[in-house]
């Protein structure tokens, strides 16, 4: 057995090396035993790993790499070994391997992304940076304990954040630390190092108070999206039960202070039911083939309907289809699809529970050269499409709807509501059923930067999760 001694067991860049030159020396994964938390520089102890055999080492694909470095993060002691293994596996000419979900493998590396993913999550969510004065300097620091060791995967993000501001953030295992140009990383800290009050603080507190709903108080769900481990370091964390406490008593005084019953938003969605098409799924799909309401059917390929079962419970809208699904005929086969499917199976959902349909039935484009670029449907051609939604959710039944983007959002609540401010959470319509939005796939796959890609994506797989609930 070869021990290899890793300096800093979360790092990526060492890992990296390290199973690039055994995998250079031809070391089978069961020849190995990775240690962590070893002293001294890259190769320090390793006159284990012998010299190299080949000139080369095949390409990995770039998901391994990402897969790689969230795992790391983690704190399972396996993750070295079996990173290797995966690593040696993929140079072995298992090339599709991270496609076999069912494979052990894999199935533990995106359990692990899954929890690192999460973690990440709620430090950018729950991280509270207090105010500390050095004379004529100002300085904010924060406490958090995360469970992995995910300080350098998430400093970026604050960063881009509180680019002004110089801070500090301590975690037992690892610091960052940002001076408005420079992001460095030190040893583990105790929470001794971090002060525990401030003026902002007040502030902060107040701010919470007044715009808690009380008549959206939902004890399980916030306690499970904050979890009380962090709330000895929120400042608002101290108003919760008093709040809670309050909330029923608030509840009925703003229930007795609605002076009249507000009048009932009519969405174009709602108005659209009345004038639905008639007949079964099937009838509807024959009939919009003939579709003429507005002129997007004139360059596209066919018209594009909803697909699944007919009485599912859930009917996913997007917004229209693309160059793929207007080829297929089919809605989301191409890279949103597929991303969706992927962000699907990791929340945990069968896309064949789904009836999957769009705002807008027909792909629109402007050619360039061999190219179909694609174009946002206008507002006409929106309107002109919204019966054959309608009659799809008038057919379907369904319990709930989803809407990926704010197309689908706003011919669902109406054009005054805000994705980004409210998404990710069931609204209540008034047809009873319940609705929910979020982003596009699209919009994922459009995110200029890796950081902010994956932590839109970790944000897409938890709303697309609140579908578990009516699934069942
Ligand atoms: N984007 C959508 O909104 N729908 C599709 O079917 C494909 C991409």
């Amino acid at each position: 057995m070869r021990v290899v001694t890793l300096d800093d067991p979360s790092d990526f860049d060492e890992w990296r090396a390290k199973a690039r030159a055994l995998l250079l020396a031809d070391i089978e994964p069961s020849e190995v035993d990775w240690e962590g938390g070893g002293a001294g520089g890259l190769f320090a102890g390793d006159d284990s790993i012998p010299a190299p055999v080949r000139t080369s080492v095949p390409a990995v694909p770039r998901d391994f790499l990402n897969v790689a470095s969230a795992v790391l993060a983690h704190t399972d002691r396996r993750r070295h070994a079996t990173l290797y293994r995966m690593l040696w596996r993929l140079a072995h000419g298992e090339k599709a391997l991270l496609r076999i979900a069912t494979d052990d493998d894999v199935a533990w590396a995106h359990t692990c992304v899954k929890q690192v993913s999460r973690d990440m999550h709620k430090m950018k969510a729950f991280v509270r940076f207090r105010e500390v004065r050095h004379g004529e300097d100002t300085v904010y620091v924060a406490w958090f304990e995360p469970s992995f060791d995910i300080v350098k995967r998430v400093a970026p993000f604050f960063v881009r954040r509180f680019t002004g501001m110089h801070w500090s953030l301590l975690t037992p295992s690892r610091t960052a630390h940002w001076n408005g140009e420079t992001l460095s990383f030190g040893p583990g800290a105790s929470r001794a190092d971090a002060p525990t009050d401030d003026a902002l603080e007040d502030l902060w507190r107040t701010y919470y108070a007044s715009i808690f709903n009380p008549a959206r108080l939902k004890v399980d769900a916030m306690r499970r999206e904050m979890p009380v481990k962090y709330w000895k370091n929120l400042p608002e964390a101290k108003l919760i039960p008093g709040l809670v406490r309050d909330a029923l008593p608030r509840m009925q005084a703003m229930v007795d202070k609605q002076p009249t019953i507000p009048k009932k938003k009519i969405t174009p969605l709602q108005k659209a039911v009345a004038a639905a098409p008639e007949g079964s799924i099937t009838a509807l799909r024959a009939q919009a083939r003939e579709c003429r309401a507005c002129d997007l059917w004139k360059p596209a390929t066919q018209t594009v309907f909803g697909e699944g079962p007919v009485h599912a419970k859930v009917v996913v809208i997007g917004e229209q289809p693309g160059d793929q699904e207007d080829l297929a005929g089919k809605p989301f086969v191409g890279p949103a699809g597929k991303l969706f499917d992927r962000a699907l199976e990791e929340a945990g959902i069968e896309r064949d529970l789904l009836y999957v349909t769009n705002t807008v039935k027909h792909f629109k484009f402007e050619p360039r050269g061999k190219v179909r670029l694609h174009k946002r449907a206008n507002a006409e051609e929106q309107a002109a499409c919204r019966p054959w939604l309608a009659a799809e959710i008038d057919r379907v039944q369904p319990e709930a709807l989803v809407c990926l983007g704010a197309m689908a959002a706003q011919a669902v609540f109406g054009s005054s509501f805000r994705l980004m401010a409210q998404r990710g959470e069931w609204i209540d319509l008034p047809d009873g059923r319940k609705a929910m939005a979020t982003v596009h796939p699209s919009y994922l796959l459009r995110l200029p930067d890796a950081e902010a890609r994956e932590a839109g994506y970790a944000e897409f797989v938890r709303d697309l999760g609140l579908m578990r609930g009516v699934l069942g």
